[in-house]
This record gives C-alpha cells, sequence and structure tokens, in this order.
C-alpha cells in the first residue's frame, strides 16, 4: 500500500502538532520536537508519529540489541511515511533486579501507559524480550489500545561446553549439583553458567522469555514467524525494518490490541503455550494482559483449553535443544500448524499484519522433526498445567509434564489412587526461612515430607518470588532422595523443570489457608481430581484462623522501597494475573 491509498483516519498527534483551534498550544508542542531536528513541515505533514518503546539499557543486558535493532525499526518507520520518537521504558532485568524482577513488570506498566497516552504518539512497536518486559509492554498497549506492534529482540545464540548445548537458567541447576558434587569448583561453576550467554539476546532454552515472545506471536501481536529468530542473525535486522513498515500502515488501517487481543487469540496462545512447553509464569502474564484488554480469562480456561495438547517443542528445559534449534525447526508457525491440523487453533483470530493466524501459519512445514516434533508423535502427551484446588488455596497450578519417573515411583504409585499422595507438611515462611532450615535434622524430613514455600507470593515477597522449586536436605540427598514434593504461594523460574505446584491464591500474605498450615500436619494432594488440603477439623482450622487474625495476620518482611509499599497495596493474587487493581478499569 502506498501513501495515498490509505483511508483517511485522523491522527491523534494532530491534537498537539497541529490543531488550529488552539494555535498557542501548537506552537508550544511544536517548538521542543523542532529543536533537535525535526522540522514544523514534518510534523505538520499528516504523517503518523510512531514510538519506539525502548526496553533496551545497559542495565538491561537482554534487551540491551534493541538499540541497534530501533534503528532498523526506525529505518522501516521512515520508508512507509512515518516519523519516528524514540523513547525509555523503565528497564526490567529478570536476573539483575532486587528482590525480584517481577515487582517491576507493573511498573514499567505504568509508566508506559502514561507516555502512551500522554504523548503525541499514532501507533507504538513494543520492543520485548527478557521475562517481564513482554508483558509490561503488552498490557500498556492493550490499556491505551492505540495500534501496536510487537518486536522481539530475540534469544541469543545456543550455548556451548565441550560439545554439549548450555542453556540460560537451565545450566544453574545442573551446574549447582556438579558443583555439591565436588565435581567443578567455584571458577568452573561461573565458566560453565557464562558458557550458555555466548552473544546478545534473551535466555535461549523455553524459559519465560521465549514463552513469553512466542505467545506475543501467537497472540497476533508479532509479524508471523518473527519471535524465534536469533538476535545476532541478519533475519533480525530484518523483521525490524518490516515491523516498523507495518506499524505505519497499521496506524492507518487502525488496527488496534482490542481488535487482535480476543478471547480467541488468548484460546490460541493457552495451547501453543502447552506445545512450546512455555513456563508458569505464563498464566499470570496471560491473565494479566485479558483483565487489561477486557476478554474474560479464568485460570481454569489453562486446564480446559490447554492440559491435554502434547509437548512438541524440544527445548531445554523439557527437552535438549535451545533457541537456534527452534528457528530452524520453523519457530512458532511450524507449532500453530501442528495444532491447526488437529483443528486446535481459533484460525481465524486477527494478527498485526492484518491476515489472520490461520492464513500466517497455514501449510507452514517442520524443518527438523528433533526439534519440533509433529502432533502424532509427540516428546510428551498432556503438557498443559492442572489447576489445583481446596483448603489450602482457591488455585495452584502444576506442569504434569515435567513429573518424572522417580517422582511417579516415589509419591504416586498407589494401587488404590495412582495419582494422589499424602505426607507430612515443612513449612518455611520465606527463601531465606528455607535456606537457614533445610539442612537442619531438628525437621526431620523424610521421604514422606511435602515442603512448603509461604510468604512468596505478590504481596508477601512483593512481587513474587522464584523460589518454590527446593532442594531436598543434603542428609536425603545423601540416601538417594533428592526430589520432594514442593507447594507454594512463590512462582518457579521458566527455566527450573521441578514438579512443584505452584502460584498458589490467595497467598499466605492475603490470609490464604496456607497461613494455616503448621509443620507436621497431614497435607492430601490428588493430581487426578485436582485437590490439595490440610487434613485437619474445619473448627480446628477455624480457630487457627481466629488466632492468626488475632495476631495481626501473617506476618511479612518491612517494605524496602515506595513501590513496594504502593504495590502490596493495591495488587491482585497471581490466579488473576498479579495486576494493580485500580488499573484494570481503564481502557
Ligand atoms: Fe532476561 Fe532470561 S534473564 S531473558
Ligand atoms: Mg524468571
Amino acid at each position: 500500500m502506498t501513501d495515498s491509498n490509505f483511508p483517511k483516519i485522523p491522527l491523534r498527534s494532530r491534537a498537539w502538532f497541529d490543531n488550529p483551534d488552539n494555535p498557542d498550544m501548537t506552537a508550544l508542542y511544536l517548538e521542543r520536537y523542532l529543536n533537535f531536528g525535526l522540522s514544523q513541515d514534518e510534523l505538520q505533514s499528516g504523517k503518523p508519529i510512531i514510538g519506539i518503546a525502548q526496553t533496551g539499557s545497559d542495565l538491561s543486558p537482554c534487551n540491551r540489541h534493541h538499540l541497534e535493532l530501533a534503528k532498523r525499526v526506525r529505518e522501516g518507520i521512515r520508508e512507509a511515511g512515518g516519523i519516528a520518537i524514540e523513547f525509555p521504558v523503565h528497564p526490567i532485568q529478570e536476573t539483575g533486579k532486587r528482590p525480584t524482577a517481577s515487582l517491576d513488570r507493573n511498573l514499567a506498566y505504568l509508566g508506559l501507559v502514561e507516555l502512551l497516552y500522554g504523548y503525541p504518539l499514532d501507533g507504538v512497536v513494543l520492543t520485548i524480550g527478557c521475562d517481564k518486559t513482554t508483558p509490561a509492554c503488552l498490557m500498556a498497549a492493550a490499556t491505551v489500545n492505540i495500534p501496536a506492534i510487537a518486536l522481539s529482540v530475540g534469544p541469543m545464540l545456543n550455548g556451548w561446553f565441550r560439545g554439549e548445548r548450555t542453556g540460560s537458567g537451565t545450566i544453574v541447576w545442573k551446574a549447582r549439583e556438579l558443583m555439591a558434587a565436588g565435581e567443578i569448583d567455584y571458577p568452573g561453576f561461573v565458566k560453565l553458567v557464562a558458557s550458555s550467554a555466548p552473544s546478545t539476546g534473551y535466555c535461549n532454552t523455553m524459559g519465560t522469555a521465549s514463552t513469553m515472545n512466542s505467545l506475543a506471536e501467537a497472540l497476533g501481536m508479532q509479524l508471523p514467524g518473527s519471535a524465534a529468530i536469533p538476535a545476532p542473525y541478519r533475519d533480525r535486522q530484518e523483521i525490524s525494518y518490516l515491523t516498523g513498515k507495518r506499524i505505519v500502515e497499521m496506524v492507518h488501517e487502525d488496527l488496534k490490541p482490542t481488535d487482535i487481543l480476543t478471547k480467541d487469540a488468548f484460546v490460541n496462545a493457552i495451547r501453543v503455550n502447552s506445545a512450546i512447553g512455555g513456563s508458569t509464569n505464563a498464566p499470570i502474564h496471560l491473565n494479566a494482559l485479558a483483565r487489561h484488554v477486557g476478554v474474560e480469562l479464568s485460570i481454569d480456561d489453562w486446564q480446559t483449553y490447554g492440559e491435554e495438547i502434547p509437548l512438541l517443542v524440544n527445548l531445554q528445559p523439557a527437552g535438549e535443544y535451545l533457541g537456534e534449534d527452534y528457528y530452524h525447526a520453523g519457530g512458532v508457525p511450524a507449532v500453530v500448524n501442528q495444532l491447526m491440523e488437529q483443528g486446535l487453533i481459533k484460525e481465524d483470530a486477527l494478527t498485526v499484519n492484518g491476515r489472520s493466524i490461520g492464513d500466517n501459519c497455514r501449510g507452514a512445514v517442520i524443518e527438523d522433526e528433533k526439534v519440533i516434533r509433529r502432533f502424532d508423535d509427540p516428546l510428551k502427551p498432556h503438557a498443559g498445567f492442572r489447576v489445583l484446588k481446596g483448603n489450602l488455596f482457591s488455585s495452584a497450578i502444576m506442569k504434569l509434564s515435567v513429573i518424572s519417573p522417580k517422582f511417579r515411583k516415589t509419591y504416586l504409585e498407589s494401587p488404590e489412587d495412582p495419582m494422589a499422595f499424602e505426607g507430612k507438611a515443612v513449612v518455611f515462611d520465606g527463601p531465606e526461612d528455607y535456606h537457614h532450615r533445610i539442612d537442619d535434622p531438628a525437621l526431620d524430613i523424610d521421604e514422606n515430607s511435602v515442603l512448603f514455600m509461604r510468604g512468596a507470593g505478590p504481596i508477601g515477597y512483593p512481587g513474587g518470588a522464584e523460589v518454590v522449586n527446593m532442594r531436598a536436605p543434603d542428609y536425603l540427598i545423601k540416601r538417594g532422595i533428592t526430589e520432594l514434593p514442593c507447594i507454594g504461594d512463590g512462582r518457579q523460574s521458566g527455566t527450573s523443570g521441578s514438579p512443584s505446584i505452584l502460584n498458589a491464591s490467595p497467598e499466605a500474605a492475603a490470609g490464604g489457608g496456607l497461613a494455616l498450615l503448621r509443620t507436621g500436619d497431614r497435607v492430601r494432594i490428588d493430581l487426578g481430581r485436582g485437590t490439595a488440603d490440610i487434613l485437619v477439623s474445619d473448627e480446628e482450622l477455624a480457630t487457627r484462623r481466629k488466632d492468626l487474625e488475632a495476631n495481626g495476620g501473617y506476618h511479612f518482611p518491612a517494605h524496602q522501597t515506595p513501590w513496594q509499599e504502593i504495590q502490596r497495596g493495591i495488587v491482585s493474587q497471581f490466579e488473576t494475573g498479579m495486576v494493580l487493581q485500580p488499573a484494570v478499569t481503564y481502557q
């Protein structure tokens, strides 16, 4: 399409730069954007002003390559007849931010909403990548609802060590075990871990970053085939240019997030999440996005639509390969096509290129069937989440596909009920308490114990810590018992493959059932029926609740920053996306 073919849609930027009713303010708005070289002619020419929401910086290395990519985005914008204005988004670095990067998802969201709403922008390119940058940007675009297109920074190249692939995050769990076993020393540990990050880009495993970037494409918010392109590849530069061109057209077509982010789009994303072996953080972020765009999406929808979907993508931590392999094998379109052939994709869902996901992905071939498996030859059946409920919490999720044969043998293989187990609760209040006491023999942890982590949710930690996957105590590991069932109101890193029950809502700090649990209580988990309960009487629970309330509720650490205090006062639980409750009414 050329400029002249576009239907005439009034640009919101004209209210700033070309408003005949208010010449004084127009002059005032204009003059400061002229001071770095944009001309009055350009700003009043009727060309769309396109924001580039820049999430890259030295503080956020995963997204830093966007500083380069933005140059190609600008060229695309300019060539399609737009004017680019690049601006910073509050940086989020998953591994570097204390106490946790998830505290900042809602902060970056709020900041970006103000920028998109309050400045003369007709459309925006969202530069996504590291875990929380993707939901923060999409949530903001959904709230303001101006034309928006996402651009992944892309995964890092594959990591290698002595001829084997080393994947981001996943290698840390392995390297820790090697160091504990005395097979490597500390410098060797650091070298092994660093081998997994050989280039610019985000985590090359199917952690939360690869998950959320794949889902941004499955939702229709990125150009088809773009999510999996590794950051340093030339194709990444090319797609950046095409993304810049496309957003200008989207402004002329008035194609907005609410046109794309429909219930069908979320159903597609849930199914793709199962097929790629996506992170347990995905429900938190997608449920948040849905609430900001006004789509009804519940935690139960994840089981309804996603549980039966098999695992097709053979990436670490669930499988063996990494980001480059995923791209060469066909990326998101190849996965979508496999699901589509089974009638599992809502094919009419619209995407940013103006076509449906069905039209974009139909016939997309798998280029390497070791990395992306065919639907009839999956890595594992039922790769989605099981939702659990009971007197411990109103919801928590578990990825059934990560239950190892050993875990199954130790805990689940009872003839009368092959999906249920009972055990003695051992309760930790936050990660520090766990680290101090896990090896204390006085806890008397044995193979029938169930480890609980509480005080790790959106309010308790705050932001929610990735700490639910806990190791067994040393004295059990020496006896060959390495895995114990873990349950908690915190999260777990997308790069960890532990069989934990997590994201429990409501958390202990919000008065959930976990706050009433005591070490020594019997608990019963039934994965088949989807229940998780403390086996004490209702009267006893009522007494404990009275005591808890008399004691001022569940105690959690003091706020360390103003934002922690503000967020703790207004945040919702994981089940509903950990959103700022006053924010979900805005559109
Ligand atoms: Fe940023 Fe994994 S830590 S993408
Ligand atoms: Mg993470």
